[in-house]
């Protein structure tokens, strides 16, 4: 049996729905040596913001049981020395190149918008909404409907890509979230970043990572993930979702298209093993196969009742 792995997210073809997570992929080619990135359904980078930023001081990194804690601060180069150094050699890959960005106040955030926008080898733009609003005392914008709605709108005005929101899961209502991204015109939904939680060194007395709390990432993430995915697929069932948290084998990646999502990333699995996501991809054919699914992307959302 041979299994099409083709899907269309939001007017994009993947030939995979396999992606990378932001941050955990670097902001170019520096996965190449691992793997032949081509095999990408896209790759998504780091996130880039108008001004270069160094982040925070160490420890920014905290293993978990069962998952890791960050705290990078969203260090990047900034866009125009991205666009100079890392842009042309990710455009030869032949794949679809999705740029995760963001920036510290609303106007700042456009910008980075705009300027990515004029780069014809950005296929698409992921905004992430979980940065800390400096003007709104550093609550993120994606925590507030009333906040986001305006940002997606002012954000889709700068740009005519396909621009796609990634959603924070540290909220009461992802709904309500989803449903101010897509008012504002969001194609696409990236569900979810982080879960925040902390560590604490018990020798030093402090917590970790070094900002006193970091995102959760990893296998302890996948059910809280993947329920927010399956509540925002029933609420927008037409709505593109990207599912991300704690991927690590092909059958993860066929629970969230069977949730909703159409396309999924892989993040923190590819910092343990680089090379995961050409395993995960002969896993997710393998496990397609096994199950007599032809397409995956026929699958999308069919655990819900009356959709499969
Ligand atoms: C070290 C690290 C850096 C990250 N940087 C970003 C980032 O710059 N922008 C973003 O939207 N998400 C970022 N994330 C979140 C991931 O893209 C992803 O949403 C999260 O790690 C959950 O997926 P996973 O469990 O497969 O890692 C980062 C995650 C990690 C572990």
């Amino acid at each position: 049996m041979t299994v099409d792995t083709t899907v269309t997210l939001a007017g994009v073809a993947l030939k995979n729905p396999l992606m990378t997570a932001s941050g955990t992929s670097g902001h170019g080619l520096e996965l190449a040596p691992f793997f032949d990135l081509s095999i990408l359904g896209a790759f998504v980078t780091k996130g880039v913001s108008m001004a270069p930023r160094a982040g925070n001081p160490p420890p920014r990194l905290q293993e978990t049981p069962a998952g890791l804690l960050n705290a990078i601060g969203l260090e990047n180069p900034g866009v125009e020395a991205f666009c100079a150094a890392a842009l042309p050699g990710l455009a030869t890959l032949g794949i679809p190149v999705v740029v995760n960005c963001f920036g510290e106040d609303p106007e700042r955030t456009v910008a980075a918008v705009e300027a990515l926008s004029r780069e014809t080898a950005v296929t698409a733009l992921e905004l992430n909404v979980s940065c800390p609003n400096v003007k709104a005392g550093g609550i993120a914008f994606g925590t507030d409907p009333a906040v986001l709605r305006p940002l997606v709108e002012a954000c889709r005005r700068a740009t005519a890509k396909p621009l796609w929101v990634k959603l924070s899961p540290n909220v009461t209502s992802i709904v309500a979230m989803a449903d101010a991204a897509l008012q504002g015109g969001a194609d696409a939904l990236t569900c979810v970043n982080t879960l925040l939680g902390c560590d604490i060194d018990v020798k030093r007395r402090r917590f970790l990572p070094s900002p006193g709390r970091g995102g959760l990432s990893g296998p302890a993430t996948l059910p809280v993930a993947l329920l927010k995915v399956a509540e925002v697929h029933r609420a927008f069932p037409q709505a593109p979702i990207i599912g991300v948290g704690g991927i690590r084998r092909g059958e993860d990646a066929l629970k969230y298209l069977l949730a909703g999502a159409t396309a999924v990333q892989i993040g923190t699995a590819i910092l343990v093993e680089p090379t995961a996501p050409v395993r995960i991809l002969n896993e997710l054919v393998e496990l397609c196969e096994a199950l007599g699914i032809t397409r995956p992307a026929d699958v999308i959302g069919a655990a819900h009742p009356g959709q499969s």
